[in-house]
């Protein structure tokens, strides 16, 4: 019965785990239409010339479950929004651009509290679909905009918006292909801002090649906060800064709740541990034992760089 409990125990933590941390395991690349977003003025511009995505996933990923739940958010919190965005110095008017937008939470906020008019994209259009139930709920449909798009190949023209937000994306692409893209699309003197995953100390090679093996598959996007500024760094930007923080789990779950809503975020806990394809891969002994080690090396890092 004892072993029976334990089992249950270390089920719910780690799902809970597993959707509280978005780990940053594989990413995938889709079809996706030229998006279309509709300013009255000065509206960022699609390029005729983008290229579409390939759809490669074969099988479940962490991408279903953020589809499937709804409940996509980042490391840090609402907090971490916050300051992403006063380190930006968004002011009212200004165009920005939320990559990997999610379910829209900071899309929404950044319309309604900073004044900023905002294209939401993302590469999933099911993600997108949650996106846009928050903003017609939040009644912010005249300043944000829903596109898909995928972060490695963005369709929008030169140098088109003030600041790029992206938030736990970078990790599930590859930063060498997006990083270059999200500064394309920044006008001169536009600033971009990432919260990412960021490892607070080398990762032991067990831990990596465990993710990397993980029934999820793909790569660990998570860098070393070093990593990461040498990676804004080699696609062009300059002033860079970062601040590296460690997990605040029992922060991030009560944020949780406060962003997603108590009944929102518990029914996809529940959905979640009652779907076998979405809990299964997280339930084996490798991968709990492997979450115990995770807070020592897992932190986030807010990094921001400016298009000279
Ligand atoms: C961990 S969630 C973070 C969502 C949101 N930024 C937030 O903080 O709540 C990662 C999001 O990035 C999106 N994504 C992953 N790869 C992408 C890519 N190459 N281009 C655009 N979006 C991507 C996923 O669909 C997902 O919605």
């Amino acid at each position: 019965m004892k072993g029976i409990q334990n089992h249950v125990r270390c089920y719910l933590l780690n799902i809970i785990a597993r959707i509280l941390l978005r780990l940053p395991i594989g990413g995938h690349r889709r079809e996706r239409p030229i998006g279309s977003c509709c300013f009255a003025s000065r509206e960022p511009e699609v390029s005729s010339a983008a290229k579409p995505g390939t759809a490669d996933r074969k099988s479940f990923t962490v991408f279903d479950i953020w589809e499937k739940l709804g409940v996509t958010e980042h490391l840090g919190g609402v907090k971490a929004t916050r300051r992403l965005i006063d380190l930006c110095g968004i002011v009212p008017g200004q165009f920005v651009l939320d990559i990997g937008c999610g379910t829209g939470y900071t899309a929404c906020l950044l319309a309604k509290e900073y004044g900023a008019n905002v294209v939401a994209a993302d590469i999933s259009p099911k993600v997108l679909e949650w996106a846009r139930k928050r903003i017609a709920r939040e009644g912010v449909g005249a300043a944000v905009k829903t596109t898909e798009a995928n972060a490695e190949d963005l369709s929008f023209l030169d140098d088109s918006f003030d600041c790029v937000i992206a938030e736990s994306v970078l990790i599930h692409c590859d930063p060498e292909k997006a990083l270059p893209e999200l500064h394309r699309v920044l006008k001169p003197g536009g600033t971009l801002g990432a919260n990412e995953t960021t490892f607070l100390k080398p990762p032991p090679s067990e831990l990596m090649e465990l993710l990397r093996g993980s029934s999820l598959g793909g790569k660990i996007g998570a860098l070393q906060e070093h990593e990461w500024l040498a990676a804004l760094k080699v696609a062009g930007f300059k002033d860079t800064s970062s601040t590296v923080s460690k997990l605040d789990l029992t922060g991030q779950f009560v944020d949780h709740l406060r962003v997603d809503g108590v009944r929102r975020y518990v029914s996809a806990l529940v959905r979640g541990l009652l779907d076998p394809a979405m809990s299964g891969p997280f339930l084996n002994r490798r991968m709990i034992g492997a979450w115990r080690e995770y807070p020592a090396y897992v932190g986030y890092g807010l990094y921001v760089g400016k298009k000279v």
